[in-house]
């Protein structure tokens, strides 16, 4: 069985602590887009372990895990990611960790870019900084470095050469800023691809050839369904396909032989950068739920907006992405309030959208139509079964599910591995 996870909403929805826990079941865990702009969070025991391009299936013994061709890797970032897991003790070889040849790469310019692009824009995007969207760009501008390049000196000198002409160009005349020293970059990334090369193959023959032989693989999204490209609060987006499109494109695995999809949900709604939010709070829940979550960005620190769980949006990512299942994480940040809500449409100029709206001005300026739920004001983080949670929780998770209209199958109510209820 092979089974994708997404996020429904705007990232950090717990996809790590899921991926982390169904992987142990599975023999392969891929990554398809995304790049370290991604941070998943994995609490075992009393560590925590944040990653960000390599798949959170990494600390279980004896399981591969892939980084698909979707996925833009900054090698700077990944060999970090790599040699902190090594001194933390865990193996990294060739054996259970296989890079595809056909990742883009983020250079030094992508990541200034980022920066200077963002520096320049009246509606800022707030990106992670990381160079994501700048390499993206020239990877469809068809002047992107691939990992295949740095194993191989001589494409690469051309390629980086071509590519230094027109940055510096623009660097200069655009952002008034110095060049790119060639030999500088040239030097530090032929050394990157000897590092990485050993990991380095084709990973979309070994994917196929696991499943030919009936090896289960776990399909990681990293962000979530409203930073898609084509599907998200656009421009306020990243810069690929999160939904479980992506999957298949970001892999070379046809969507044929994805069996399962599930979607990972918080019990409220975050969001870290701008854009609009419809059921962002207000109030001081702003603060409390902030706190109480931990919601700070996994990658750069910042504080995540906060809001009332969105089902019009939740309805939409199940919509777009064929959810089979939902996992409700963080259930337990709510145990505390009185009364919850629940956004089931938007009203804007006297008119109810029930189905996520594309146009930015019914998203900035609609207000959110709510249904009021009480709360349960216990703690549940010792809950292990669905029946065994208050009543007004289960009444809760169950209107999820009608609203959602697909059935929960995971809850989640703590950090640790343990604190889940599989229904
Ligand atoms: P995980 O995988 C939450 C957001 C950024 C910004 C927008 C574009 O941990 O859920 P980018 O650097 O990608 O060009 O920034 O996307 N963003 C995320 N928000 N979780 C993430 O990843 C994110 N990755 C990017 O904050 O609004
Ligand atoms: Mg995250």
């Amino acid at each position: 069985m092979n089974i994708a996870v997404v996020g429904a909403q705007w990232g950090d929805e717990g996809k790590g602590k899921l991926i982390d826990i169904l992987s142990e079941n599975m023999d392969v865990t891929v990554r398809y887009q995304g790049g370290n702009n991604a941070g998943h969070t994995v609490v075992v025991g009393d560590k925590e372990y944040v990653f960000h391009l390599l798949p959170s299936a990494i600390l279980h013994k004896g399981k591969v895990c892939v980084i698909g061709n979707g996925v833009v890797v900054d090698p700077q970032a990944l060999i970090a990611e790599i040699d902190d897991l090594k001194k933390r003790g865990f193996k990294i070889t060739s054996a259970n960790l296989k890079i595809s040849g056909r990742c883009h790469i983020v250079m030094p310019y992508h990541r200034i870019l980022d920066a200077l692009r963002e520096s320049k824009r009246k509606n800022k995007i707030g990106t992670t900084g990381r160079g994501i969207g700048p390499c993206y760009a020239d990877k469809v501008a068809r002047c992107g470095i691939r990992m295949v390049d740095l194993l191989n000196p001589r494409l690469l000198k051309g390629k980086l050469e071509d590519n230094l002409t027109e940055k510096n160009e623009i660097f200069q005349k655009v952002y008034n800023r110095k060049d790119f020293s060639f030999g500088d970059i040239y030097k530090e990334y032929c050394d990157y691809g000897k590092k990485l090369e050993p990991f380095v193959c084709d990973t979309a023959l070994y994917l196929n050839e696991a499943i030919d032989s009936k090896k289960s693989v776990l399909f990681e999204g990293a962000q979530g369904t409203f930073l898609d490209i084509d599907f998200g609060t656009y421009p306020f987006v990243t810069s690929s396909n999160s939904i479980v499109g992506g999957a298949c494109s970001g892999t070379g695995v046809a969507p044929t032989k994805i069996d399962k999809i599930i979607a990972c949900v918080k019990a409220y709604t975050t969001r870290v950068g701008e854009g609009p939010f419809p059921t962002e709070f207000q109030t001081g829940l702003k603060e409390e739920i902030r706190a109480k979550g931990n919601e700070y960005g996994a990658t750069t620190g910042r504080p995540r907006r906060c809001g009332w769980f969105d089902s019009v949006l939740v309805r939409y990512s199940v919509i777009i992405n064929g959810i089979n299942e939902l996992a409700i994480m963080k259930l337990d940040v709510l145990d505390d309030l009185d009364e919850l809500k629940i956004c089931v449409g938007y009203k804007y100029k006297g008119k109810t959208h029930k189905d996520f709206p594309m146009d930015f001005d019914v998203l900035n300026e609609a207000e959110p139509v709510y249904e009021t739920m009480p709360g349960w004001k216990t703690k549940t983080c010792g809950v292990r079964s669905f029946a065994k949670l208050p009543k007004e929780a289960r009444r809760y998770i169950k209107r999820l599910e009608e609203l959602s209209k697909v059935k929960v199958k995971y809850v989640s109510i703590g950090t640790k591995r343990s604190e889940i209820i599989v229904l």
